[in-house]
Parts: C-alpha cells; structure tokens; sequence
C-alpha cells in the first residue's frame, strides 16, 4: 500500500515537474517532427564538427538527429529538469553522448557565442529579446533557424513555408518575411 502511494506521489511530481516548470518559463514542452527537424538543419546547411544550440532542448531530438544524420555536435539548454534527464538518456541509448550535451538553465541567460547554428522551437513573445542576444554574441555567419516564428525586422535568408521554418544568418538583414519573399519573384 505505501509502496502504491510513493510510486503515485512519484510520479505526479514528476509529471508537474515535466509540465509545469517548462510553462512556468513561457514555453511548454511541444516537441518538433524529426521530419521538420531534418529539413530545419539541411535549410541552415548544418555541417560536420560544427555546434549547434538548441534553445529549450526537450527531449533532445534536435541535437541528437544533428548528431547522428549531421556529425554535428550539440549543446541544449534547458530548464525542465526531467526534460534534462532524458535528453541525457536519449542521447545515451542512441550511442551520441559524446556529441550532445545538456546545460540546465535558461536560454536566456545562456551564452551563445560558441554556436555555428542555433535552432529555436519558442514562440514569437521571445523573439525581441532572443534578438538582441543573438545580434551580440554570434559571430558573424552564424545561422539561426526558427520554427513557426520569426524575428521582427529581420529579412529571412531562407524560407519553407510548407513547415515554416525560418533561416537567418548573422548579421541580419534588415527587412520582413514580405521583403524576402520580393525577393523571391
Ligand atoms: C517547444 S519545446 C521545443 C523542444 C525541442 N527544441 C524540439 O524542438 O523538439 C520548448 C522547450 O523549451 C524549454 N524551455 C522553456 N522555457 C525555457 C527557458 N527559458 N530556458 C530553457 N529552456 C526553456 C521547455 O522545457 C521545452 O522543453
């Protein structure tokens, strides 16, 4: 009986952990398709040997993909704990833990300069401020790519619509996703 009780009491931290800590942040946990995934880092031309940053890691799918289809290595930022645990776990079972690895924290306070790429799956209430964090600290031709949100003021490099994923290459552009789809005709 006592046994049932902790293992419940268990897990329903766990879940509050798992859901409530990434909401508490602004960001609830949603996870990307690796398919979307895949076509985000073949648009930022990820390379081998090169770093990628994933701002809010999840469960790791991102870096671990990098990893594996890319020879990238990673580095996500994340503040669930238990998101942590299991991207390191993902990241083991998947035999690339010596690619990927996982700093508790918030992105926002993260220190970005090392990073060829950084991939961001948030929302566009982060963009203004993520903005002025990547204009410092990346250096210039670093690439960053968005899903389902963009940077206002920033031209686009690249576009998918069917996906919307958005690619950015440090300095930006000035301009909007209009003036870059101008551009396109
Ligand atoms: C929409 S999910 C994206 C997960 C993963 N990047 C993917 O594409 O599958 C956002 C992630 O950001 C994390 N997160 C939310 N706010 C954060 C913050 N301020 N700093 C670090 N991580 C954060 C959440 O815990 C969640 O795992």
């Amino acid at each position: 009986m006592y046994f049932l009780i902790a293992f419940t009491v268990t897990i329903v931290l766990l879940l509050g952990l798992w859901i409530f800590v990434p909401i508490l942040y602004g960001v609830p946990w949603r996870p990307t398709a690796k398919r979307r995934i895949r076509k985000a880092l073949q648009l930022a031309d990820l390379k081998q040997d090169e770093i990628i940053y994933d701002l809010g890691a999840g469960d790791g799918r991102v870096l671990i993909l990098a990893a594996r289809e890319f020879g990238a290595r990673g580095v996500g930022i994340e503040i669930g704990p238990v998101q942590i645990v299991l991207t390191r776990l993902m990241a083991l079972l998947n035999g690339v833990s010596s690619q990927v690895r996982v700093r508790r924290g918030d992105f926002r306070q993260a220190d970005l300069r090392e990073a060829d790429v950084v991939f961001a799956y948030l929302t566009s209430d982060h963009a203004p401020r993520l903005q002025k964090q990547l204009e410092t600290q990346l250096r210039d031709g670093a690439r960053v790519v968005t899903i389902s949100f963009d940077f206002p003021g920033w031209q686009p490099e690249a576009f998918n619509r069917n996906d919307l994923i958005f690619l950015y290459r440090m300095p930006p552009v000035e301009g909007d996703l209009t003036s870059f789809l101008d551009t396109q005709e």
